[in-house]
């Protein structure tokens, strides 16, 4: 559904379809509108009970414009978890660059999620760090992007503002929140393949911290849509070449599952600001 049509037609299909989507959500899950979205990125989604109990789910693909994720370690669900008069969602799983469907399939979840009411969008994923100051384990806050795939969700003259894309009041209060949490700039490749070290020195030398396949492109859509935006990376391995071996997709998700203790406190804190503040 997102081919051959004119460009200013298929930005606005996006945005349509991403309405009728929340509508159709917002009907499933018996909820006026929500406060605020999570996107769980490989690894996250087993901390997402620290969100809260889930209240409704809903299969991404019973949805229009959705399509189910094909990357392990991603569902393809959506839960509504409610607090008091409150909601938000976690989107299991996430639609990838990599995976050939375009940049506004990739963007589908974050632009459904606003148009449901959402003024946060968290967006969180596993990565690769370029600095021993970002550990292996660790989460970190992402500060800035480097999008290097060389794409956009967006078509047409539409010149947002990105100076802020990560929300600095978001980060500040995770800041406090984790004394010990590190921050870098994340780097957005797209992917499948990893990343060559020569390919690494060069985003080092850009200025990269931190590496992975998702979130530029989701995070561009948000500040259109007006949302903040909080970006949490987990990292999972030092980038290619910094370690001395091979990269591998399971180790990733090894690394992910250990972390899932120290995650957790920090999904709950990040809600209840975000509840909070609604
Ligand atoms: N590079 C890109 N994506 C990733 C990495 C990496 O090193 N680790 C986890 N996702």
């Amino acid at each position: 559904m997102w081919s051959d049509r004119s460009p200013q037609a298929r930005m606005e299909e996006a945005n349509t379809t991403a309405r009728e989507a929340a509508q159709l959500l917002l009907d499933r899950i018996r909820a006026q509108r929500i406060e605020a979205a999570f996107v769980m990125g490989s690894g996250w989604k087993e901390a997402a009970d620290a969100i809260g109990p889930v209240s409704e789910q809903v299969e991404m693909t019973a949805l229009p414009g959705f399509i189910a994720p094909s990357a392990a370690g991603h569902a393809g669900r959506i839960h509504a978890v409610r607090r008091g008069d409150r909601t938000v969602l976690v989107f299991h799983g996430r639609v990838h660059l990599y995976e050939g469907y375009g940049p506004l399939a990739v963007a589908h979840g974050v632009r459904t999620a606003i148009a449901a009411g959402a003024r946060t969008v968290v967006l969180t994923n596993a990565c690769g760090s370029l600095t021993e100051d970002l550990p292996v384990g660790a989460p970190a806050l992402i500060r800035d992007h480097i999008n290097f795939t060389a794409r956009t969700p967006l078509i047409g003259a539409r010149f947002i503002d990105l100076t802020e894309v990560y929300s600095e009041r978001l980060r500040r209060a995770c800041r406090v929140f984790d004394r010990s949490i590190g921050e870098g700039v994340y780097g957005g490749w797209f992917g499948p393949a990893f990343e060559t070290p020569a390919e690494i020195r060069m985003m080092k030398s850009l200025g990269v911290d931190l590496v992975g396949m998702s979130t530029v492109l989701e995070a561009i859509a948000a500040r259109e849509g007006g949302a903040e935006v909080l970006g949490l990376s987990l990292v999972t391995n030092r980038a290619a070449g910094l370690a001395g071996k091979k990269l591998s997709g399971d180790e990733v998700l090894e690394v992910a599952a250990a972390a899932i203790p120290r995650l957790r406190p920090l999904l709950g804190a990040v809600t209840e600001l975000l509840l909070e503040q609604a």
